[in-house]
């Protein structure tokens, strides 16, 4: 089923409230939490997080480009947030990490960077519900998505549907209405836009817009 997660990375910060209320059609909000470290960029972390929680009803997607993510992932699970995605390439212990994701009640998600193989960590897919390809390198919004993402996009697929299809595919980065069609027919059916949405004056007309594009949602 198609899932439309706005990035508020490209929303006002100063006015957070009122630019998650711009997205009330969403399926979730997606939250993008950078550490300085693991990515160049800073964002936001668990008490703006929690802000967030209490301004909207959307469910919320984190999506943490932080190191140590063992550590510090089961925090937002804790906090209440639906959906938790950790980098495997910051996790040391990723199977036990989704573990303790589920049993705080969130959905556990593994994300890739561009340029990390898949098939290494197909092994641990049937202990997630969401897998996000990195369709552009991580850290800053507004970047063009990477075509050579598409094989990658329909490897996840095919894994996803050889364990009986419960694991959704995410994309992230350049998602808009020239590439959404493309990333849908390779496999991914959770898209984030974070520029495509609020880079328009009626960010659920954008969202509209995204939605009509998916044939059959
Ligand atoms: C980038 C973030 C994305 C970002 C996407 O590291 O993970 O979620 O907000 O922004 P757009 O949709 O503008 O590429
Ligand atoms: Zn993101």
């Amino acid at each position: 089923m198609t899932s439309i997660h706005p990035s508020i990375l490209s929303a006002d910060f100063a006015n957070l409230a009122a630019e998650l209320q711009r997205i009330s059609s969403a399926d979730a909000v997606h939250v993008d939490v950078m550490d300085n470290h693991f990515v160049p960029n800073l964002t936001l972390g668990l008490p703006v997080v929690k802000a967030i929680r209490e301004a909207t009803d959307l469910p919320l997607d984190i999506h943490l480009m932080i190191d140590d993510a063992d550590r510090w992932a089961p925090e937002y699970s804790e906090a209440g947030c639906e959906s938790v995605t950790f980098h495997i390439e910051a996790a040391a212990r990723p199977r036990e990490l989704a573990r303790i994701l589920r049993s705080h009640g969130s959905k556990a998600a593994m994300a890739v960077k561009p340029g990390t193989e898949l098939e290494p960590h197909l092994e641990i897919l049937s202990e997630l519900d969401m897998l996000l390809i990195m369709t552009v390198e991580p850290g800053f919004g507004g970047q063009s998505f990477m075509e050579a993402m598409l094989p990658k996009i329909t490897a996840a697929r095919q894994a996803a549907d050889d364990l009986g299809g419960t694991v959704a595919i995410q994309v992230d980065g350049g998602i808009n209405r020239d590439t959404i069609l493309r990333a849908a027919e390779a496999g991914a059916d959770t898209f984030v836009a974070g520029s495509a949405v609020y880079s328009a004056a009626d960010p659920d007309a954008a969202i509209a817009q995204l939605r009509k594009l998916i044939p059959g949602s």
